[in-house]
């Protein structure tokens, strides 16, 4: 029997390992993350300086050109999304075709995955104009299409885009107005949800960006990518994260159930984890976590609400991380903790979350798919395995098994 683990320890042809949690899959230019410290640069700059004074069409344009743009370059930036906000008005058809309760993230998967039928000079991966186009076609496209999720699932009709709004405050009409009626933004809400926005743009190789890179690798179009990398970010342990987080704050309820639910995300033989707490990279607290806390209480402020939900998830948190068990595992709030109460104060259901994550985190998976499509090096994503199935064997016919 050939032992194929020591084989392969013997050439040093490959290295094993599983979740690439030491293997970096590629450079960037993008983002840079150091997890031990709690810092997120993107282009260098600091999360926390950009949600400040940013906007996320000013972070996206960063993400995507490498630099600042100047005040033109910025409203010729949005002036080009805002004109393609547009949906081809055939996908409203492909929309009714779902069923009324399906998951957004399930309508998004489809619809965004479809444009490759509707533009098909995106298909050409190999000219730059086409890719540049591509991209802003799908950053200003995603507003719409997960607001039109929303009104679906409601029963209500779509709400086309006006495009004398700003892209957040576009996005907040088309998902709660009402057609040719007027929607007043409110800057509070408009400034926090655009925060949120530039808190996902971007992530450096994250479960959900790899599938974009991996995906677009083989030189598919950046529709079929973009689609897969939602079907990524759609599992709980990772962009699903945000509607699990509320679930379970909501499944706690009060601060005196905390212990009951901090001895079970201990217990090795339940399955049940923290959600929003604990990062593949950061081993502190999450910067984009910190930005999240203070934008709740804004946003509480604005609109005169408030959520007991908040103040279990502060207390969660303070317990938590006052915990050996998560002190030894440097377990820390991540971006997901606090995200779902804002959202939800905004007026969004949970099913809308991850909706929310895809539709911000579509520019960071546009720029990476750039980035790699650019490198001439660029080669197909095509990782090795540890078999560990039968050495070979003498197939045997049906009337001897
Ligand atoms: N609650 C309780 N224990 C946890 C948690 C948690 N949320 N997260 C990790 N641990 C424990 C694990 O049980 C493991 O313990 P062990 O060493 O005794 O086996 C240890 O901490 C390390 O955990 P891993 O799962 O090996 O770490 P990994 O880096 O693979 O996972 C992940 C990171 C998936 C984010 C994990 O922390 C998790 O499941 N968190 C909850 C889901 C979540 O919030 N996801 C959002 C991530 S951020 C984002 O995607 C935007």
């Amino acid at each position: 029997v050939i032992d194929i683990r020591k084989l392969y320890a013997q050439t040093g042809a490959f290295t094993f390992d599983p979740g690439f949690t030491s293997t970096a899959s590629c450079e960037s230019a993008l983002t840079y993350i150091d997890g031990d410290e709690g810092v997120l640069l993107h282009r260098g700059y600091p999360i926390g300086q950009l949600a400040e004074h940013s906007s996320f069409m000013e972070v996206s344009y960063l993400l995507l050109n490498g630099e600042l743009p100047s005040k033109d370059e910025l409203d010729d930036f949005s002036y080009t999304i805002t004109r393609h906000t547009m949906l081809h008005e055939q996908l409203m058809t492909f929309y009714r075709g779902f069923r009324r309760d399906a998951h957004p993230m399930a309508i998004m998967c489809g619809v965004v995955g479809a444009l490759s039928a509707f533009y098909h000079d995106s298909t050409d991966i190999s000219d730059p104009t086409h890719r540049t186009i591509s991209s802003h076609r799908l950053i200003a496209k995603m507003p719409t299409i997960a607001a039109m999720a929303y009104k679906y699932s409601v029963g209500q009709p779509f709400v086309y885009p006006d495009n004398s709004l700003s892209y957040t405050g576009n996005f907040l009409r088309m998902t709660f107005g009402v057609p040719a009626e007027p929607y007043i933004v409110n800057p509070v809400v408009e400034r926090a949800l655009d925060r949120i926005f530039i808190l996902h743009a971007d992530h450096e190789q994250n479960a959900s960006t790899s599938t974009v890179r991996l995906a677009g690798s083989s030189g598919a179009n950046p529709f079929a990518c973009i689609a897969a990398g939602i079907a990524c970010l759609w599992g709980p342990a990772h962009g699903g994260a945000n509607e699990a987080a509320l679930n379970m704050l909501k499944e706690i309820g009060t601060p005196d159930k905390i212990p009951h639910y901090i001895e079970r995300a201990k217990d090795k033989n339940d399955p049940f984890r923290l959600m929003g707490f604990g990062h593949r990279v950061y081993k502190n607290y999450d910067p984009r976590a910190t930005v999240m806390q203070k934008t709740v209480r804004e946003v509480f402020e604005a609109l005169k609400v408030t959520d007991p939900l908040f103040e279990t998830a502060l207390r969660l948190e303070e317990i938590a991380l006052n915990d050996p068990y998560f002190i030894e595992k440097k377990l820390f709030p991540n971006v997901d903790f606090y995200s779902g109460i804002i959202l939800s104060a905004i007026g969004f259901p949970t099913t809308m979350f991850t909706a929310l994550f895809a539709l911000a985190r579509t520019v960071g998976w546009v720029a990476q798919w750039n980035e790699m499509i650019s490198d001439p090096g660029q080669k197909i994503g095509r990782p090795r395995q540890l078999y560990t199935g039968p050495t070979e064997r003498d197939y045997i016919s049906l009337d001897k098994r």
